[in-house]
């Protein structure tokens, strides 16, 4: 059975493991360490005491924005990430966020149907925003900004 629950920078090193298995270019410590805390949130998944998954949220005003979202590569497929989103989506309901957002490279179509079927749409492209590896992408990859209105503000 998996778990949910918040973690703090006590979990850094769990947080990296998972994050260097699940990303071709991972946030670094140094990244990884200015998103606990402060105007972040995160949730993370456990089956026992094993990290298996998590995602880091920011909050600036009105919008939060999902900076991470991960799951160990074994643990795959089995629906963590629903539920993580789902989570995030919740907690952003219950703290009056007005919108949602998100960016993802334009090749994670698994991410992308992951966010669709949870309701965000394609808002814009941001042109080379990623590196890759990619030898026919000159080095850069697109990103989709995906958002989802909580909130249309009309009373
Ligand atoms: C994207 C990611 C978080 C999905 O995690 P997950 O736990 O495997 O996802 P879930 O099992 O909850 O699946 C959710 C949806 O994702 C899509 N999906 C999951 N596995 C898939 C696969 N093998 N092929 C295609 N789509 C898949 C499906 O739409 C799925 O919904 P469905 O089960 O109803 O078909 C995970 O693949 C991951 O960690 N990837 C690397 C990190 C990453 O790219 N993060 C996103 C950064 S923007």
């Amino acid at each position: 059975m998996i778990n949910f629950k918040p973690v703090d920078e006590t979990a850094i090193p769990q947080l990296m493991a998972i994050e260097t298995a699940c990303h071709s270019h991972p946030w670094t410590l140094n990244t990884m360490s200015s998103c606990l805390g402060g105007r972040y949130f995160n949730v993370a998944a456990f089956e026992n005491e094993t990290m298996v998954g998590f995602y880091i949220g920011e909050k600036a005003g009105p919008d939060f924005t999902l900076m991470d979202i991960c799951v160990t590569p074994s643990y795959q497929g089995k629906g963590i990430a629903k539920q993580l989103l789902a989570q995030f989506i919740e907690y952003g309901e219950q703290q009056n966020a007005e919108n949602l957002f998100l960016e993802v490279r334009e090749s994670n179509t698994r991410a992308i149907a992951l966010y669709e079927y949870a309701g965000f749409i394609e808002m814009s492209v941001r042109k080379n925003y990623y590196p890759s590896d990619n030898p026919a992408k000159n080095g850069f990859e697109d990103a989709i900004l995906m958002g989802m209105a909580l909130s249309l503000g009309f009373q």
